[in-house]
């Protein structure tokens, strides 16, 4: 390929159009034909993921804890035109990963993409918390990211046809963005490095495994961080230092999650994206 673009420049013709070097760009973001599980897609960024992904083409499974909230936006994307289906479950329980599985492969037939994107992030200084409060959210960000993608994985390898894993980390993956976060904090840093060597083990059946690391995202999760005074005003003065100067939209994490779904990065797997308007620089 390489040679071939050597000889055409040696020889005086035009340089490759963007279709003659591959597919156009359509039809390098379109996700038509292939389905999505996006786990916590019910509210939030899982939200702002499903709506992209689903707009691109996908046929979205919104798998969450929240069995009306799941329902209610499988139907905002169902009303737009395109295609979703809510299904209840827990993504730190086996069985609940096992069926969510099951259920998609009858409705769809395969899992193209899978989105590890529920998650929680509740505010407890070190000496306050418990052994209870520190497994529960390594379970549900951590063994939840690690059942879902397992179980998926053997299906994505049955097919033979490849897939993508889009871990949704955080900035706290890399540096602490406040005090009271030390579970979530190693929740994050461990997916992070459990996106690694998933990426590493899964390459050879080319499954493509990437995280995304937000910042200060206005999500449902953010508000509810917000009822006592002296987290307002944490939350208040992380705002403050974030460098575009505005917090981080659900659909600026959707946007990047449809180009790690796509083949956009079609030469991309272990790698974290940071999207938190300059947070990490200051
Ligand atoms: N919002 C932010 O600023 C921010 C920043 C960095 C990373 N993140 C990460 O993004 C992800 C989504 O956060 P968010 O702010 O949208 O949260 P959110 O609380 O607004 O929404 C989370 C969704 O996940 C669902 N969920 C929670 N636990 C679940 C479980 N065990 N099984 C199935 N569904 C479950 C909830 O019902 C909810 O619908 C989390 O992993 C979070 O750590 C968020």
């Amino acid at each position: 390929m390489l040679l071939a673009k050597t000889e055409r420049r040696k020889s005086g013709k035009r340089s490759p159009s963007t279709r003659e070097l591959g597919m156009p760009l359509h039809e390098i973001i379109s996700l038509n034909g292939k389905t999505a599980i996006v786990t916590g897609g019910a509210l939030g960024i899982g939200k702002g993921i499903a709506v992209r992904l689903a707009e691109a083409g996908a046929n979205v499974a919104i798998f969450d804890l929240k069995q009306d909230d799941a329902k209610r936006t499988a139907e905002e994307i169902r009303q737009s035109g395109h295609k979703a289906s809510a299904f209840t479950g827990n993504v730190a329980e086996e069985k609940d990963v096992q069926a969510l599985v099951q259920s998609v492969m009858q409705e769809y037939g395969g899992i193209d993409i899978l989105v590890n994107n529920a998650g929680i992030f509740p505010n407890i200084l070190l000496r306050e918390m418990s052994r209870g409060d520190f497994e529960s959210v390594l379970s549900t960000n951590l063994i939840g990211a690690f059942l879902c993608t397992k179980y998926v994985c053997e299906e994505m390898i049955r097919a033979g046809k490849g897939g993508r894993i889009i871990n949704i980390t955080s900035i706290d993956a890399i540096h602490p963005s406040m005090v009271g976060l030390a579970h979530y904090d190693a929740s994050k840093h461990g997916l992070w490095g459990f996106t690694k060597n998933a990426a590493l083990e899964y390459a050879p059946h080319k499954i493509w495994i990437n995280a995304i690391a937000p910042g200060g995202i206005n999500t449902p999760g953010v508000g509810a961080m917000n009822r006592t005074q002296e987290m307002q005003r944490a939350v208040d003065a992380f705002a403050q230092q974030i460098p575009m100067k505005r917090m981080g939209e659900p659909d600026d994490i959707g946007k990047t999650a449809l180009f790690l779904a796509s083949e956009l990065s079609g030469y991309m797997t272990g790698a974290q994206i940071v999207v938190d308007g300059g947070y990490l620089l200051t």
